[in-house]
């Protein structure tokens, strides 16, 4: 009975480590039932692996998992709104466990991102320097300071580089009147044109 009990003791013990070894790891089950949600209906509006075709559908390929994960996270507590986020995402989200997000959010962050699409020449060019440099008059930071060089963003500063035009312009609108309330991208979007929102959307989806 003894040996049997610190049998047991001795494999609970296990176990607990395995678990806890396993938190910022994701088992093989989770990565599992994520690619099956993911195949079976995220990528019915985000694409195959998360390479969106239609521009009201954000690319997801190649986005950073802590940013992917956080999202989710705010779709799930309805404090990322505007009509499509409640319209379109809420309801995916909200039976997500902690876990499937996690497992999610490494699917697509491990996913290629699909090439930028060209668009028109002049728009591009303003956007470019828009990006790079801000525009110091109107008290716009340039945004390369946080979403980096070639806008591929780091952990909480999304990637921006590829992802379609409409979808980064409606997200900007939303910064601007809160609906997607944000601090940081509000201070940065509050003054921002609608030519030059377009201008720097038509760059990042240029970009590959
Ligand atoms: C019926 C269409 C639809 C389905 C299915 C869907 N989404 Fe979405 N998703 C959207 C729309 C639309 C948006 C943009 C919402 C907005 O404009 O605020 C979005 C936004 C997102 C974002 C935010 C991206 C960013 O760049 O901020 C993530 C992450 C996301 N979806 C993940 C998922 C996952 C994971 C699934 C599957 C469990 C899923 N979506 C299923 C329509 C959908
Ligand atoms: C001070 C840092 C900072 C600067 C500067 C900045 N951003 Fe952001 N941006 C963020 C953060 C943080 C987020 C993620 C917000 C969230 O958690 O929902 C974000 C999100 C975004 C998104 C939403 C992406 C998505 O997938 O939904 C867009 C679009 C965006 N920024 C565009 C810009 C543009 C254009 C500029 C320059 C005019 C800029 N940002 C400057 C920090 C910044």
């Amino acid at each position: 009975m003894k040996i049997l009990m610190t049998t047991v003791g001795a494999v609970a013990a296990l176990l607990l480590a395995q678990t806890s070894g396993a938190a910022d790891e994701i088992s093989a089950d989770a990565r599992l039932a994520a690619q099956h949600v993911a195949v079976m209906t995220c990528a019915t509006c985000h694409g195959p692996q998360g390479r969106s075709i239609v521009p009201k559908f954000p690319a997801l390929a190649g986005q950073h998992p802590k940013y992917l994960a956080a999202q989710l996270q705010a779709f799930k507590a309805q404090t990322r709104g505007d009509p499509d986020a409640l319209g379109y995402m809420w309801g995916m989200a909200a039976p997500l466990s902690d876990e499937m997000i996690s497992a999610l959010a490494a699917y697509y962050g491990a996913q290629t991102p699909a090439a930028g699409s060209a668009g028109d020449a002049g728009a591009i060019a303003r956007g470019a320097d828009i990006y790079a440099n801000g525009v110091a008059a109107e008290g716009i930071p340039p945004c390369i300071a946080c979403h980096g060089p070639g806008a591929v963003g780091t952990g909480e500063y999304p990637r921006l580089a590829g992802q379609h035009a409409q979808y980064l312009l409606k997200q900007l609108r939303s910064f601007q009147n809160n609906m997607r309330n944000v601090a940081v991208m509000h201070g940065v979007a509050q003054d921002l044109k609608a030519s030059e929102m377009e201008a720097v959307a038509a760059y990042l989806q240029s970009l590959r």
